[in-house]
């Protein structure tokens, strides 16, 4: 028996096959899954691309990136079984006949299989060209399963999903008019992390903290993504996104909506999505009056020599921003959510802060450290629980203690490949509680798009920071 995945006959099609997210995130997962026998027995990738190349051509890119991300040479047995896997559609995105040679090569596949296969899309290339590519897609009569009710067709889109909420809106009136909702899969690579999907486990599978989890007993939570990398090579792409839409607009408010949202009736998808949302519907617009007090933005030394960055860009590449939530569970209580590059140790995580006991058994003269239950992706995977114990002896004095969980050590964990590997797999399943449904993506962006405004109106003062160093931490401690 193995997993029933394996039983399920599926063509991957990549447009932009040999754009930057192929390359550094889809490839090396698919190899992770073909070396842990977790592809399809029926499986290939067709590669979409505008290059004079070959299916060779192709396999032998595949080869290097594969080799690269191994950082090492790999023998052929090793690697043909996975290179044989792999097709090359030239084309360019508006010519029709190109979508004819890609029907072609499904239909010589599904011939040789004997079956109707399911079809996975993968736009791995900017917004703009959605449309030119589903509308194509859909003259070839690439939207239909080949037979009806065998196979079906999903596609899979990468953020951003649009730069704001109007726009946001525009890239779901196009996927929607080939695509139903339970079709279209968004990626969140955070959705996929072992330790966020740990939170629901944590909160869910256990009942010690669930009934204190609230504006009762908890006082704030802290979700941080603290990067030690700079911008590198990504200018032109960053210096036109900044780090809140980078990040906050997505990956930090999938954490609080992990966080704050409420036991949902079952495990599936539809179910845990419909929670999510109902967390980030509710996110208090912040009021242009509040935002200097509310957010904090600010960008390290030397950003705007990068290439491709603006020389006078103010783009921010780090920011702290403090979301309340409108609901009777969690009113007042502030999430606070700060990001940054360059900012010397990487740490990622999530602290909920309890409140004082009343009264409180405290040390006497000392300032108290409240309870905290820790979520932390980085530098290690662990959940922290910090408590007051008696120090051992005659006296009574109380002293800081954690209860650690190390969910597993550093070197288990190969960056994108797992999350990769996960979201592929569970796109081949159709299980979609790790994607992004579109109520999440409006309500992020209704609560993102006045922060924006307000600053590129300038009401918040861009700082600077000294890159490597938590210097603008400090800066914007105000923001708690
Ligand atoms: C990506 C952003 O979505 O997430 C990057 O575009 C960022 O700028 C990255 O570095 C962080 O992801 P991870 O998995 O490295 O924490």
């Amino acid at each position: 028996m193995g997993s029933p995945e394996k039983n399920i006959p599926t063509i991957f099609a990549a447009f932009g096959a040999t754009g930057d997210l192929m390359r550094r995130k889809v490839l090396p997962a698919l190899f992770h899954l073909h070396k842990q026998n977790e592809l399809p027995k029926m499986f290939k990738v067709v590669g979409f691309s505008r290059r004079e190349w070959t299916d060779a051509d192709f396999q032998k890119y595949v080869r290097e990136v594969v080799e690269e991300h191994a950082k090492k040479k790999l023998p052929d047995d090793e690697l043909d079984p996975f290179l044989s896997l792999f097709k090359f559609q030239r084309g360019e995105f508006s010519d029709s006949s190109s979508y004819e040679g890609l029907k072609n090569t499904f239909d010589t596949c599904d011939k040789a299989w004997g079956v109707c296969s399911n079809k996975l899309l993968y736009l791995s290339v900017a917004p703009e060209y959605y449309e030119v590519i589903l509308n194509e897609f859909a003259k070839a009569g690439l939207g239909e399963p080949c037979a009806p009710g065998e196979g079906w067709n999903h596609i899979i889109v990468e953020k951003p999903f649009g730069i704001d909420l109007q726009t946001a809106k525009q890239v779901d009136e196009l996927l929607g008019k080939l695509f139903k909702e339970d079709q279209i899969y968004r990626i969140d690579h955070y959705l996929a992390k072992e330790m966020l999907q740990n939170i629901l486990t944590f909160r869910f599978s256990n009942n010690l903290f669930e009934l204190a989890w609230g504006r009762e007993l908890i006082e704030s939570v802290h979700i941080r993504v603290l990067e030690k990398i700079g911008v590198e090579k990504r200018g032109p792409f960053y210096d036109g996104v900044g780090a809140f839409r980078d990040v906050g607009q997505n990956h930090l408010l999938q954490m609080l909506a992990l966080i704050a949202m409420e036991h949902p009736e079952s495990f599936e998808a539809t179910a845990i999505q419909k929670k999510r949302a109902e967390i980030l519907e509710a996110l208090e617009i912040i009021p242009d009056t509040q935002m200097t007090t509310a957010t904090f933005r600010a960008q390290y030394d030397g950003y705007r020599t990068i290439q491709g960055v603006a020389p006078n860009s103010d783009t921010e590449t780090y920011f702290k921003v403090r979301a309340t939530i409108d609901s009777s569970k969690w009113k007042g209580v502030p999430f606070i959510m700060e990001s940054g590059k360059r900012l010397g140790s990487p740490l990622k995580e999530i602290v909920v802060t309890f409140r004082h006991p009343s009264p409180c058994l405290c040390p006497p003269n000392q300032p108290h450290h409240k309870n905290e239950v820790i979520f932390r992706m980085e530098p290690r995977e662990e959940i922290l629980i910090e408590f007051w114990s008696k120090q051992p002896g005659f006296t009574f004095e109380t002293a800081r203690r954690e209860f650690s969980y190390m969910h597993r050590a550093e070197t288990e964990h190969v960056p994108y490949v797992e999350e990769y590997g996960k979201l592929l797999l569970d796109c081949v399943r159709g299980d979609q509680s790790l994607f992004i449904s579109t109520e999440e993506i409006r309500a992020m962006w209704r609560f993102t798009d006045p922060i924006l405004a307000a600053w590129s109106a300038g009401i918040v003062p861009l700082a600077t920071y000294a890159p490597d160093s938590p210097e603008v931490l400090e800066k914007a401690a105000a923001i708690a």
